[in-house]
Parts: structure tokens; C-alpha cells; sequence
């Protein structure tokens, strides 16, 4: 469901940490925002700052958080008003307006339904559709870049999931990875609004205790780790901080972010909401509607998927741009798979998927190839500035992938400027981020480059493709939403897919993939990750397969394997699953590759996919996919400004004369 509501529920900020902070709920009320105290766990800290931001916010329009361990029952608020949704000011007395239930809230939702607007916290449909069942309000969608309790989707996946289902018959807020560009996103989507917390930790009002704002100020977002389902930061030094893990997600490095740029809570709340009416006014006032991409959609490299030109030749007859995926192929593989590719595609644009941390011998082979055959375009993943701008020198368009903001500024100020920013709800080998925190941190880069008096005409020439959770109309005009503080500015934007093109007819029928392998990602309800080693994880759809080698994980730990064998063991354990999968071929004891039939696929095949698995149920064709992530992305932004500018209070556009 889409939903617009008051401006003052664009914004919800909770107090951080599970902690209450009656200052901080206070301002954001005052801001124009909802304020939201979290009860904590402590009964008179609870009580006293509860009755302190009654005091302060006299309209009553604020909200109190429960979640496990809260102290107070339903009877503690028993002198607050019915529910009032109407805009502040609207009527109602003392609060709390909203109570929002968190994971493992004692409070049964319907002791406080009747006189509370009642927001439950979710982190998948199955926990969405019971609350709407059981009368909620509204959904907070928390991502599982989020600190606390997460679940497997992250919030641009889960947004995508929960609004998208008929079921969801009530309002939905974005929670995890949210700064000024993907709060745009995120409305653009169709949520009511966003939430903050960890943002507001280190704003003037906020009365953080100094041990854990030094923890929280040099985050860049990669330092979190769930555990047993708990996302935290737990300091590797116990002595820098010997409380509990700190209850903080990937988005954790915004507290800094948002204390330089904005420093109080009004300005915070006020950059969200300005950020959200920006993108709503540019759209709903662009009278020509403008494409929702300046670069053509890509089709990203697949390893032993991509590798078909017949493929690449059908993605690339509808107007995008495919990449062949070189993967570990071989100097004379390498060739073959290019001259072949080249065969098909004469004329026309096409590109190259190289691993830049294949082994030495094998990615310089490769780009021998490369360079001889001359692709128009090449992504390479793990790649560094130099190897971009050789092949750029060759007339080759190169694409970096890069997973962290202090890579990123690294690149630039090393001259790179074409980029592939891909999040870790992807398929194949993720990264740290889950797209919205790894976007929101990569815009404010380019932005903070873009500012330099030096780089200021036409977007410096940066080009950037958006990766990871991208499939249909709603998730490309996010991203158009999210990218247009940079497209305003001459930096060219466009999607980039692999899991979407897996469910293409055409992927079976060139034999990218199998039957079976387009079979199992249209049943998959869950991902799975399989991790080798720290920072080495791929994600595929559950199968027999992950579910052995979870099992040989687990009894690998029990014997106490140590860790560097135990990577290794598993890594072995992988190789040629993708090829089982993708291709129904394996290779013998005598090197030799065999048929391997349906029924060995599908028991030792990996099928390597991404969140968006869980998001699709039916095969599309490439047309019908390019055109839902080009012009009807275009239009679905274009719609959703439309309704939302009356409600923002964005003005009109003003009329043409005839
Ligand atoms: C089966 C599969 C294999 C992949 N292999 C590669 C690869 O070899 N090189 C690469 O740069 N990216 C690879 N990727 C990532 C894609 O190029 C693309 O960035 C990613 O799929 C985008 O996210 P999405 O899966 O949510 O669409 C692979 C993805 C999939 C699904």
C-alpha cells in the first residue's frame, strides 16, 4: 500500500540505544517531527522522563517506545488521551499519541489499540500481515541494517515486500540506512515516512554519555555484527568500552554526519523533510517528464550466468547494456567467450565483467583479451583507479565497484569517475552495506566532491550505477528519487540487475540458466548467505546444497577446525556449484565436464541469487523488465509526487501558457 499522510508524520525520531532521552523525543516533536521516547528498561528513569516530555510537548503529539524488557504496563499510561492522527495541533490532550511495539514488547497489542495509535515493528511480511490481523496502525519496516533484532531483509527490500502486498492494509515507515536521500527514496516508494534513531545520537539535545559518542563518531558503517540475531557494535578493545554491545546498525556512521551537518534537532528533522519535498517538488513539477535514468539499464556480469552471448545479444536488442562475466575463465576461454560476444553484438553497446582480485596471472590474461577484442564498456569488481583508467585509455567505459565511503573519496580524488554502487541485498558476492546505508553514504561523498570549487561544472563527468534489490517500477523510481540530488547536478544515474534477469524467459532460452535454476528463485521465500571467511559471503536461494554446507560449517566449528582451514574446506566445498546450477554441467575425475541431470542439480547446485528472490513469483521478459525499470519508473515517480505534493504543502507547478 501507498500511503500520504500528514507532514508530520514524515518524520518519527526514537531515542537511540532502547534509552529514554526526554530532551531529544521533546525536539523532535518540537521540530515537527514525532518524538519518541523509548521506555527502556529502568521503571523510575521511564516514569520521570515520560512525565518530562508530557510537560514539554503540550499537544500531546509524541510516542513512546516498548520493546523487551519495558517496565511500565499498559496501565501506566492509562491518563493519556485516546488516539489523535490528525496533524499536531489537531485536538487530543496529554499523550502519548503514538506507541510504537518493538520486538518483544510485553504490552498485548490490543491493551493499547483502542487508545493509542499503535505502530508494531516488523521485520518481514509474515510479522506485518499478524499485526495488521491484530489491529495495528501502522508497520515500522526495520531493515536488517538496523541495530537490534533484525531479520534477513533490508529495508529497501522489506519496504519493497510489505508495500507491495495487498495484505499490508495500513501505513508503512522506513527504518535502517535513513539519511536525507533515501527518506526521499523511501516516500517515493510509498512509505508515510521514516524513522531515526541512531541519527539523532549525537546532535545537540541528545545526552549521549561521552564513552559511547566516541565509539559512534568515527563509524563508517562496516563495524556492526549480528549476532544470534542482534546487530551491535562490539568494540574489539573491551577496555574503550566494557558496557553491553551497542545497539547500532550500518547506519550508524550518520550520528556524525547528521552532528556536522545539522547539528540540532531541527535542522535534522528539517533537512529530511526538505530533502523529501525537494525530490517531490522537482517531480511533480518536470511538465516533460524526464526519463528516470540517464544511463542505460545494465545488465550486471554473472558469473557462469552472463556468459551466453545469444543473452547478452537479447538484453542488448532491447536498449541496455549487457555485461559478459569473465570470472576465472582462462586467457583462451577469455577470448572465446569475447569473440563470441562481439559476433553477436557488432554495433552495439556491450561490456565485460572482470574480477579485479582474480588471481594475477588470470585477471592480466584476461584484459589482454579484453583489450584486443575492445568491449565498449567493462565493470570491474575489486578494481583500483589504474586498472580503470588502462582500460579507459583503450577507449574501454570502466566501472568501478565500490563498497565503502572512504574508498570512494580515495577513488575520486584518484581520478576515477564511473562507479557501481551495489548493496549487499545483491546476488552472488556481497559486500558490507545493504543499499540504502551504502547509498546514503555514497551520495554525501560525491555531493561533499561535487562542492570542491574544482569539480563543480556538469556533475565532473561522474556516472554512477545503482545496484542490489533493483527489479521493477517502485524500486527503480527509488532510486531515481534517491539519485536526483546528484542528477540535479550533471552526475549521470542509472540501474544496474542481475536477479531480475534471471526470471527472464530469455535467460532459460539462451541458455544462461537452467529450468531448474529459474525454478528455484521463483519459489524462494528467504535468501541464504553462505560465508567462507569474514568478509567473503555469497548469497544464493536456500537448497540442499546451503543446507549442507550449513551443516558441515556448524560441525567444522564443533571439532574445533581452525579458522584458516576451516575457510578453506569451505571455499572447496563451493567450487563448480554455480555450474551444476547454471548450466547442468560438472566436471568429472577426469577434468572432463558431464551433463549433471535435474535431479544432481538441484542436490549439489548452488543457485546464486538476491533478495529479490523473495520479491518475485512470475518469469517477465527483458522487454517487460526494461521497461518497468525506464518509463513506467518514470511514471510511478512521476504519480506518487503528483499525490504527494498537495499534502506537503509543495507548490503546484505553475500552469504553461497554451
Ligand atoms: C548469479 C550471479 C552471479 C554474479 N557474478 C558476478 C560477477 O562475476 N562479477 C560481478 O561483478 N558481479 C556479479 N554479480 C553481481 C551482479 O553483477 C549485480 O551487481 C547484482 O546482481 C545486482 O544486484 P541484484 O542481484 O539485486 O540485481 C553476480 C550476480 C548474480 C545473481
Amino acid at each position: 500500500m501507498s500511503s500520504v499522510a500528514y507532514p508530520g508524520d514524515l518524520v518519527i525520531g526514537i531515542t537511540p540505544f532502547g534509552e529514554p532521552d526526554p530532551r531529544l523525543a521533546a525536539a523532535v516533536s518540537r521540530a515537527g517531527g514525532l518524538g519518541v521516547l523509548d521506555l527502556g528498561t529502568t521503571r523510575r528513569t521511564a516514569l520521570d522522563a515520560w512525565e518530562r516530555v508530557n510537560d514539554w510537548v503540550a499537544d500531546g503529539r509524541y510516542g513512546v517506545r516498548v520493546a523487551a524488557g519495558c517496565p511500565l504496563t499498559p496501565a501506566d499510561l492509562r491518563y493519556a488521551a485516546p488516539p489523535d492522527t490528525g496533524p499536531p495541533g489537531g485536538g487530543g490532550g496529554p499523550g502519548p499519541h503514538t506507541v510504537i511495539l518493538g520486538a518483544g514488547a510485553p504490552w498485548p497489542l490490543d491493551a493499547v489499540v483502542g487508545r493509542h495509535r499503535v505502530l508494531v515493528e516488523v521485520t518481514d511480511l509474515d510479522q506485518a500481515l499478524e499485526a495488521v490481523r491484530a489491529g495495528a496502525h501502522g508497520l515500522i519496516a526495520r531493515g536488517s541494517e538496523c541495530g537490534g533484532p533484525v531479520g534477513e531483509l533490508s529495508t529497501f527490500v522489506l519496504l519493497q515486500r510489505l508495500l507491495a502486498d495487498p495484505g499490508v492494509s495500513v501505513p508503512v515507515w522506513a527504518c535502517g540506512g535513513i539519511g536525507p536521500r533515501t527518506a526521499a527514496a523511501a516516500v517515493i516508494g510509498g512509505a508515510t515516512g521514516v524513522v531515526l534513531d541512531t541519527q539523532l545520537a549525537l546532535l545537540a539535545e541528545s545526552g549521549l554519555p561521552e564513552d559511547r559518542a566516541a565509539l559512534l563518531r568515527p563509524m563508517d558503517g562496516s563495524e556492526t555484527t549480528v549476532v544470534d540475531g542482534h546487530r551491535a557494535l562490539r568494540p574489539r578493545v573491551r577496555s574503550l568500552y566494557p558496557g553491553p554491545p551497542l545497539t547500532v546498525g550500518q547506519d550508524g556512521f550518520l550520528a556524525a554526519r547528521f552532528a556536522a551537518r545539522r547539528r540540532d534537532v531541527g535542522r535534522a528533522v528539517r533537512g529530511i523533510t526538505d530533502a523529501i519535498r525537494g525530490v517531490v517538488r522537482d517531480a511533480s513539477q518536470d511538465a516533460a517528464q524526464a526519463p528516470a535514468f540517464q544511463l542505460p539499464v545494465a545488465q550486471g556480469p554473472m558469473t557462469r550466468v552472463s556468459d551466453q552471448a545469444g543473452f547478452a545479444s537479447a538484453v542488448a536488442a532491447d536498449g541496455a547494456l549487457p555485461f559478459i562475466a569473465l570470472a576465472l575463465a582462462g586467457r583462451e576461454q577469455a577470448r572465446t567467450l569475447l569473440e563470441e560476444a562481439a559476433a553477436a553484438l557488432t554495433g552495439r553497446p556491450w561490456g565485460v565483467g572482470v574480477l579485479g582480485f582474480a588471481p594475477e596471472e588470470i585477471r592480466s590474461a584476461q584484459l589482454e583479451a579484453v583489450r584486443e577484442i575492445r568491449p565498449s564498456h567493462a565493470i570491474i569488481a575489486g578494481g583500483r583507479p589504474s586498472q580503470a583508467a588502462a582500460l579507459e585509455q583503450d577507449g574501454i567505459t570502466t566501472y568501478l565497484h565500490v563498497p565503502s565511503p572512504g574508498l570512494l573519496r580515495q577513488f575520486l580524488e584518484g581520478g576515477a569517475r564511473r562507479f557501481v554502487f551495489e548493496g549487499s541485498e545483491c546476488g552472488g558476492h556481497v559486500g558490507p552495506r545493504a543499499s540504502f546505508p551504502l547509498w546514503e553514504a555514497q551520495i554525501a561523498v560525491i555531493e561533499d566532491f561535487l562542492d570542491a570549487p574544482a569539480h563543480r561544472a556538469d556533475g565532473a563527468g561522474i556516472e554512477v550505477y545503482f545496484a542490489g534489490g533493483v527489479h521493477d517500477e517502485r524500486s527503480a523510481a527509488m532510486v531515481a528519487a534517491l539519485a536526483a540530488p546528484l542528477t540535479r547536478r550533471g552526475v549521470a544515474a542509472g540501474p544496474l540487475m542481475g536477479t531480475a534477469y534471471l526470471f527472464t524467459e530469455e535467460a532459460v532460452a539462451h541458455g544462461a540458466v537452467q529450468p531448474l535454476f529459474q525454478r528455484q528463485v521463483l519459489a524462494a521465500e528467504h535468501t541464504a548467505l553462505l560465508e567462507t571467511a569474514p568478509g567473503h559471503a555469497t548469497r544464493c536461494v536456500p537448497s540442499p546444497f546451503t543446507e549442507s554446507y550449513r551443516a558441515l560449517k556448524e560441525r567444522l566449528r564443533d571439532e574445533g577446525v581452525p579458522d584458516r582451514e576451516l575457510w578453506e574446506r569451505l571455499e572447496r566445498l563451493n567450487v563448480g556449484r554455480l555450474r551444476i546450477a547454471s548450466k547442468g554441467l560438472e566436471r568429472g575425475p577426469d577434468g572432463r565436464l558431464t551433463q549433471a541431470d535435474e535431479q544432481r542439480q538441484l542436490s549439489d547446485g548452488m543457485f546464486m541469487a538476491g533478495q529479490v528472490a523473495v520479491l518475485r513469483s512470475a518469469t517477465t521478459t527483458i522487454a517487460a523488465l526494461h521497461h518497468a525499470v525506464g518509463p513506467a519508473a518514470a511514471d510511478f515517480l512521476a504519480a506518487r509526487a503528483g499525490a504527494l505534493s498537495a499534502p506537503l504543502g509543495v507548490a503546484a507547478a505553475p500552469a504553461t501558457a497554451p
